[in-house]
């Protein structure tokens, strides 16, 4: 489907975003493997997050919806059932790659796949220290890339620095650590999201966390996980799209309730503060042990340009396309470094993003680990690829909303990995 924007004259409103992605992947596949039910409210009801569902549910986990609250009969650390076929992961890199963690420990052997834009995807970084954990993962290109198979095997602890602060990595570690003989440690310089190992300490897994230079985060084989009752915040992510549109668009001033701001998430509200514009975190409360506050962003005419490195994108990793299109109303020129990372997204958004850029008349530079985008550009608009990727789609769409000829987007429907309502919740929010 494709999608075109137009010019607005401004944004307004209250919007409730729809809940976090992360922490609605992590409510099943944790509470899976707790004794007995967990309950959830405001899942995430989208294309990732219900991958993450059919998935448990042909693992025998029973999950159920009640009145809007999500059951999760969990069955304990070792109780999947093996499945009957493969396993489709769809579209979503954390389902893959936290499931793998758990299948390692398991008695069943299992067959995982995914559409297109996954089996291109890098499991390497999953499979291999799972491998030094005795996990038996084969699969195409010498066991790297999708179909992978699991056979589940004796796992034991090991000690492994997480690189490439992927928080998926270090989440599939600690969920196979439950299972392993011995002590399960992972390391970061830059600390990735910690939703797991605060999820994990909720229910009673023997975790241990270090924060300083170096965070750490051990797992002691665990005996029994107990069931939690978890409320999902709105996701940042999603939030920072209509953060951006506010901070761009003239006259413009919205609330966003209810947003995740935990620190290692909200990099991208941090950063569009640092660039001048007009945000405020009210109502900061915590929900579920997650910090959760009401976001007023209102227009800003003068936003100046900022650098973004290494150690600060753990913590805006999703949001670097939007803050690029943000990047293109600055005053200066916004250097993005540090973010190879990107490369091996949904798409290659370091590729996408400046390809786009150019497509439309904006000046922008490609950097093998980020890009330099030159900023107080008028934009005439024009037709960009989403490349199938959800943050395209929705970072394209706020663009269009300054764009004088409008943007029109090839393949805007992927939006519904994250964000189902996006174009209908931007329809309510745009004054014409
Ligand atoms: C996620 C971690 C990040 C992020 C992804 C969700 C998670 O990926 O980009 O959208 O829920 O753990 P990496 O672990 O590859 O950095």
């Amino acid at each position: 489907m494709e999608k075109e924007i137009h010019k607005v004259r401004s944004i307004k409103g209250i919007l409730r975003v729809p809940s976090d992605k992360s922490i609605s992947h992590r409510s099943i596949i944790l509470t899976s493997m707790a004794n007995g039910i967990s309950t959830v409210r405001n899942f995430l009801k989208a294309g990732d997050t219900l991958t993450t569902v059919n998935v448990y549910r042909k693992l025998g986990i029973k999950i159920e919806e009640d009145k809007g609250v999500i059951k999760v009969h969990g069955k304990g650390l070792k109780g999947f059932k093996e499945p009957e076929d493969v396993l489709d992961m769809g579209n979503s890199g954390t389902t893959t790659r936290l499931s793998l963690g758990v299948l390692a420990g398991q008695k069943i052997f299992a067959v995982l796949t995914g559409d297109e834009s996954l089996r291109k995807r890098p499991m390497k970084r999953v499979a291999e220290p799972l491998r030094q954990m005795n996990a038996l993962i084969d699969g195409r290109k010498g066991g790297e890339l999708l179909p992978l198979s699991v056979r589940g095997s004796d796992l034991k602890g090991i000690k492994f620095f997480n690189e490439k602060a992927s928080a998926q990595v270090k989440s599939a570690l600690l969920i196979a650590g439950l299972n392993a003989e011995g002590n399960t440690t992972v390391e970061e310089s830059y600390k990735s999201r910690d939703h797991t190992e605060k999820m994990l300490k909720a229910m009673g897994a023997d975790i241990q966390i270090k924060e300083g230079n170096i965070y750490s985060v051990s797992v002691n084989r665990t005996e029994k996980l107990f069931p939690v009752d978890i409320e999902v915040p709105a996701d940042p992510s999603s939030a920072a799209f209509f953060a951006a549109a506010a901070a761009i668009v003239p006259d413009s001033e919205i609330v966003l309730k209810d947003v995740l701001v935990n620190p290692t998430r909200d990099g991208f509200f941090r950063k569009l503060k640092e660039m001048g514009a007009d945000i405020e975190y009210t109502n900061v409360r915590e929900k579920t042990g997650e910090p959760v506050a009401d976001i007023i962003v209102r227009y800003s005419p003068y936003l100046k340009s900022v650098k973004v490195s290494k150690k600060e994108i753990p913590s805006m990793v999703d949001e670097i396309p939007v803050l690029a299109i943000v990047a293109t109303q600055a005053e200066g020129e916004t250097v993005i470094t540090g973010a190879s990372e990107l490369r091996v997204k949904e798409s290659d958004r370091i590729k996408a993003v400046v390809e786009n850029l150019k497509k439309i008349g904006i000046e922008a530079v490609e950097l093998d680990d980020g890009m330099i985008i030159k900023g107080k550009q008028k934009i005439k608009g024009g037709y960009v690829d989403s490349f199938k990727d959800h943050r395209i789609a929705m970072a394209f769409s706020i663009l269009g909303l300054i764009a004088e000829e409008g943007i029109k987007i090839k393949d805007a429907d992927c939006a519904y990995i994250s964000y189902p309502e996006f174009f209908e919740h931007l329809q309510n929010v745009v004054q014409k």
